[in-house]
């Protein structure tokens, strides 16, 4: 994999599934801007930066927020180039819940974070890429998109919204050779899940794991890998897909023994 002299953002870039993502594009030579609203969370780059052939720029930039995206992505373009890729990965889950008590501010927040927030950077991101006539997304759905999930109304329906966002800015923008793409993971440990899985049993747990038939839950290298590809020139003739990365997940049989 090589991006070398590529200008890419990760939204999200701050922790779990992005921060690995960051870390890996340096390490291809990328010049890598890693966006989240918390600055402190981006002391960890400071020693990677160092190893990297690439470099990481980490910037605060709250996705939800449409002028915050505006200025952020357009200081990008004046100070650095034009960019080539982005990965809508900033995402939130503050509601485990059915659609009874889901509280119409856990809905909006969800949805503009996940939802909008890929928007926003995906708008000012192909105005950049169309006069590169060059570029690719890739944006970071989930299982729930695709399945639904039991009791997570509100992010199952920004992830399945990502699919669609997806699909029309690929047929939008293909002439132009912009490419995007999606991913569906299933369930990693990072902060977003840690605390619920913290709180099931053993047998809970246990039939989690076994709802991946691969037998394992996904590492952050599990997705990133997928992510990169999709994100390379690699991957050229690829648009407008939905990749589940989630261990056969998707085949929707637990799988208990060999
Ligand atoms: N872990 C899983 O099992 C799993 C499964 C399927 C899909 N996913 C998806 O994968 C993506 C990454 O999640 P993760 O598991 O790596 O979780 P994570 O460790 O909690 O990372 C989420 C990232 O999003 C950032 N973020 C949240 N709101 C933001 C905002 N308004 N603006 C900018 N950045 C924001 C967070 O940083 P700040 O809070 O500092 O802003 C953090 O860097 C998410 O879209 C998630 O839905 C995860």
């Amino acid at each position: 994999m090589n991006f070398k002299e590529k200008i890419i953002v990760v939204t999200g870039g701050s922790s779990g599934i992005g921060k690995e993502v960051v870390k890996c594009i340096a390490d291809y030579g990328g010049f890598v801007f890693a966006l989240g609203r918390s600055p402190d969370k981006f002391h960890y780059f400071d020693s990677i930066n160092k190893k990297s052939s690439g470099e990481i720029i980490p910037l605060k930039c709250d996705v939800s927020n449409y002028e915050n995206v505006e200025e952020v992505f357009n200081g990008i373009e004046k100070d650095s180039g034009l960019i080539y890729g982005l990965v809508n990965n900033a995402g939130v889950n503050p509601s485990r819940n059915n659609i009874l008590n889901t509280s119409i501010k856990d809905w909006e927040e969800t949805i503009k974070i996940n939802l909008t927030g890929a928007f926003n950077c995906s708008k000012f991101a192909i105005k950049q890429m169309d006069e590169n006539s060059k570029g690719s997304i890739v944006n970071i759905s989930s299982i729930a998109g695709l399945h639904g999930l039991q009791k997570r109304v509100a992010y199952s329906s920004s992830k399945a919204g990502l699919i669609g966002l997806t699909k029309s800015l690929a047929i939008d923008h293909a002439r132009n050779n912009i490419r995007v793409n999606c991913i569906c993971p299933g369930y990693v440990k990072t902060n977003l899940v840690n605390e619920y899985l913290k709180n099931l049993n053993e047998s809970q747990y246990e039939l989690l794991v076994n709802s991946h038939p691969i037998g394992r839950l996904g590492s952050v290298t599990d997705i990133s890998n997928a992510i990169l590809f999709l994100l390379s020139e690699k991957s050229s003739w690829i648009t407008g897909e939905v990749l589940s990365v989630d261990g056969g997940y998707g085949l929707g049989q637990p799988v208990y023994e060999k």
